[in-house]
């Protein structure tokens, strides 16, 4: 089983993400982000999920509470509240947590745990700044990073603005930091996200487990689903950051290619842009090629580009029913 540390502001698909992870890889901690909400509440949203799923001896460590250089293009009360509530996890009555956070820093538990481990896998699901924090107070943690398979970025599109996706915009400092900094990168964006939206069909599926875990996760679905249509006129609610998490479970789901991805720190239209070098491919109706050979200098970020929807939605329907 491969060790993780989940770093992430959950968050309904965080949330999601938490317990697909769980299920299945060696969680060594979470570690949390302010993104889709304040650090207070994600972090005391990453201890409730993980009080309903009697997974309390997973530590929480939290980080950051805001990006390396805060700009007025973040907006962070335009996505985050909008989607996912005032508490960042609206919808179902949650439990009080019953465990507390740990007493390190995200950024010092992450630089810890990586030293005393043989290889660990990062999957970051929101904004990078603990991750680049890390990997800057101690470059040598890199050697010990196995790979880091991020949501965040998109192909050809954002989704807070029409260049740059939320968990990038968030930090794009960060996220240069982090997808320069040697270790593999795989790149769960939106392009791909976006083929696994959620509807009332699946939100029922996950009620009719009949478990406390399956209810909870419908009830997560019932709101997200209505603010995706609300804010964006969606048919469904994309559940992002379980992507990130799939291929550590199975190689099969998620079909990847490598290509140089750069950060955009400077456009007045394109700030926090995940521009991937895809001349290699056609991008035709529902179709992706390979047409030449591949353009743009290393390092080379793994790009996700399908994704089994049907599979994917089996491999989360089975997971929730382990719980209880
Ligand atoms: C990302 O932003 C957040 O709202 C989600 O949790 C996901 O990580 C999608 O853009
Ligand atoms: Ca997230």
């Amino acid at each position: 089983m491969r060790n993780v540390i989940l770093d992430c502001d959950p968050g309904h698909d965080d949330a999601l993400a938490i317990l697909l992870a769980a299920g299945h890889l060696n969680v060594l901690g979470i570690t949390t982000v302010a993104g889709n909400q304040t650090i207070d509440n994600v972090t005391s949203n990453a201890l409730k999920i993980l009080t309903v799923a009697g997974l309390t001896h997973i530590p929480v460590a939290r980080g950051m509470a805001g990006p390396l250089v805060p700009t007025s293009r973040q907006k962070p009360d335009v996505h985050g509240p909008d989607f996912h509530g005032e508490t960042g996890l609206d919808g179902p009555d949650l439990p009080e947590p019953t465990i507390s956070p740990d007493r390190r820093h995200a950024v010092d538990f992450i630089i810890e745990t990586i030293r005393s481990h043989d290889e660990v896998t990062l999957v970051p699901t929101g904004p990078l700044t603990n991750i680049a924090l890390a990997l800057r107070r101690e470059p040598s943690i890199v050697g010990g990073i196995r790979e880091i398979s991020l949501m965040g970025g998109g192909l050809t599109h954002g989704n807070v603005s029409a260049a740059a996706e939320f968990n990038i915009l968030m930090d794009p400092e960060a996220a240069h930091i982090v997808f320069t900094c040697g270790a593999p990168v795989k790149m769960c964006g939106i392009n791909l996200t976006r083929q696994v939206m959620a509807t009332p069909v699946e939100a029922d599926r996950m009620r009719a487990i009949g478990n406390r875990t399956g209810q909870v996760v419908a009830e997560l679905l019932d709101f997200f689903l209505g603010t995706c249509e609300k804010l964006f006129g969606l048919p469904g609610g994309p559940l992002h950051d379980p992507c990130a998490v799939v291929p550590l479970i199975d190689t099969t789901l998620i079909e990847f290619e490598p290509m140089r991805v750069d950060i955009e720190l400077y456009g007045e239209h394109t700030y926090g842009m995940t521009l991937c070098d895809h001349r290699h491919l056609l991008l035709g109706d529902g179709e992706i090629k390979r047409i030449g050979k591949r353009m743009g200098d290393p390092p080379y970020t793994e790009v996700g580009l399908r994704i089994d929807r049907e599979r994917f939605f089996d491999l989360l329907t089975n997971t929730l029913a382990a719980y209880p």
